[in-house]
C-alpha cells in the first residue's frame, strides 16, 4: 500500500527488541576472532556468516531459533562487547526513525556461562546513555528471566537486579520473562512476579507467541502483568480480547518473527484488523531482527502492503504505542509532540 515515507518519518516506539537479537552473524564472526572463540564445530551452520544467515531462513519454531540465539551469543564477553551490541542496534533503530526503545536482555543467559551481571548491565547501560545523548533515543532496560531456566533462577535474577538498586536509580525500567513457551506454565512465575509488583517494579511476559490465549490471561492475572509480549493468539479469545481492549493493556506484536518462527504462514494471519476492530492497543516490534530479516520498519512495512491501514489507523498505533511506554509523564509528551 501507500503511505511508505509516512512510515519511514513515523516517529516509532519500540517495545518488543532483545538485545541480544540483533547479534548479526557478521557481528558475531568479528567478536568471536576478537575474543578469541572457536565457534561450534559439530554445526556446519557456523561455518561463515553467509552458512548461518541460510540456517536462520530456515527456523521450524520458536526453539529451533532460541538454539542458535543462545548459542550465538557466547561471542559476547566484555563490558565494551554490550555496549557496541547496544549502540549498533540504536544506530540502526535512528535510521528506522525510532525515538523510544524499551530493551529487553536476558542477564541468566550471560551468568550461566561466566559472564557477570554486572558487566552485561554496565555495557548495556553505557548503550542507552550514548543513544540518549548521540542520537536522541530514549530506552528502557527490561531485565527478562527466561522460561527454560528454573524458577529459582529467576528470582536470584529479580533479587540480584533489585539489591543493585537498578530499578531505583532508573538503570532497569521492568521485568520481563522469555524463552521458550514449551518449558513449564507462566503460573509457576509468580512468586517472581508478585514482588516485582509489590517493589512497584514495571512487567511485562511473553505470552500466545506459539501458546494458547490461556498463557496471556495467566499473565494478566497471576503474573500482574502491565503488557504481552507477542500476544499473536489473543484474537483467538474474543472475551480476552475484550478485556485487554478495555484495560488499555498494550499487546507487542512482532509480525515478521512470527512467520519466521511458523507461528504464522502469511502476514494476512496477523490479528492486525481483528485488534484494531476490537480496540486492542498495539504496537509493532522487531523482536530479534538480525535472525529474523528485518528492523522495526520492515515490521512497518510488511504489516502495511498487507493491511493498507490509513494515516489515522497510524496515527493511532503510534499514539497507543506512546501511551504504553514506560518512560516519564515529560518524555510522552515530548513524543506526543513529535508525531503531531
Ligand atoms: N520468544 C521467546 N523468547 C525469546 C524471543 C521470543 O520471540 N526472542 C528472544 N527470546
Ligand atoms: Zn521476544
Amino acid at each position: 500500500g501507500g503511505l511508505h515515507s509516512f512510515l519511514v518519518t513515523l516517529p516509532k516506539c519500540e517495545h518488543h527488541l532483545h538485545i541480544e537479537g540483533t547479534l548479526s552473524p557478521e557481528a558475531l564472526f568479528d567478536l568471536a576472532k576478537r575474543n578469541n572463540i572457536k565457534l561450534s564445530q559439530d554445526d556446519a551452520a557456523f561455518a561463515s556468516p553467509a552458512t548461518l544467515l541460510e540456517r536462520y531462513a530456515k527456523f521450524s519454531s520458536l526453539d529451533d531459533f532460541l538454539h542458535y540465539y543462545f548459542k550465538a551469543m557466547e561471542v559476547l564477553l566484555t563490558e565494551p562487547d554490550f555496549e557496541t551490541l547496544a549502540m549498533n542496534y540504536f544506530e540502526t533503530a535512528k535510521k528506522d526513525g525510532v525515538v523510544h526503545a524499551e530493551v529487553f536482555f536476558d542477564p541468566d543467559a550471560h551468568t550461566k556461562r561466566g559472564i557477570s551481571y554486572e558487566t552485561v548491565v554496565a555495557g548495556l547501560r553505557k548503550g542507552c546513555e550514548r543513544a540518549q545523548k548521540e542520537l536522541g533515543i530514549s530506552s528502557v532496560l527490561i531485565v527478562c528471566v527466561l522460561r527454560n531456566h528454573s524458577v529459582s533462577d529467576a528470582k536470584s535474577v529479580l533479587e540480584v537486579a533489585m539489591k543493585a538498586g537498578h530499578f531505583s536509580n532508573g538503570t532497569l525500567g521492568g521485568l520481563g520473562m522469555s524463552g521458550s513457551e514449551k518449558v513449564g506454565k507462566p503460573e509457576d512465575w509468580e512468586e517472581v512476579f508478585t514482588t516485582a509488583k509489590n517493589a512497584k517494579i514495571h512487567r511485562t511476559a511473553h505470552a500466545g507467541e506459539e501458546g494458547p490465549p490461556e498463557y496471556i490471561s495467566t499473565a494478566l492475572g497471576r503474573l500482574h502483568t502491565e503488557r504481552i509480549d507477542h500476544g499473536r493468539t489473543l484474537a483467538e479469545d474474543p472475551e480476552l480480547m475484550k478485556e485487554v481492549a478495555t484495560k488499555q493493556i498494550l499487546v507487542t506484536l512482532c509480525p515478521l518473527s512470527n512467520i519466521c518462527l511458523r507461528g504464522i504462514k502469511q502476514m494476512s494471519e496477523m490479528p492486525i484488523r481483528k485488534f484494531i476492530d476490537a480496540k486492542v492497543h498495539f504496537s509493532i516490534n522487531s523482536d530479534d531482527p538480525a535472525y529474523f530479516g528485518g528492523y522495526i520498519l520492515a515490521n512497518y512495512c510488511s504489516v502495511q502492503e498487507e493491511f493498507n491501514l490509513s494515516l489515522g489507523e497510524w496515527e493511532d498505533i503510534a499514539e497507543h504505542a506512546i501511551q504504553g511506554s514506560w518512560c516519564s509523564a515529560e518524555r510522552k509528551r515530548e513524543l506526543k509532540n513529535l508525531v503531531y
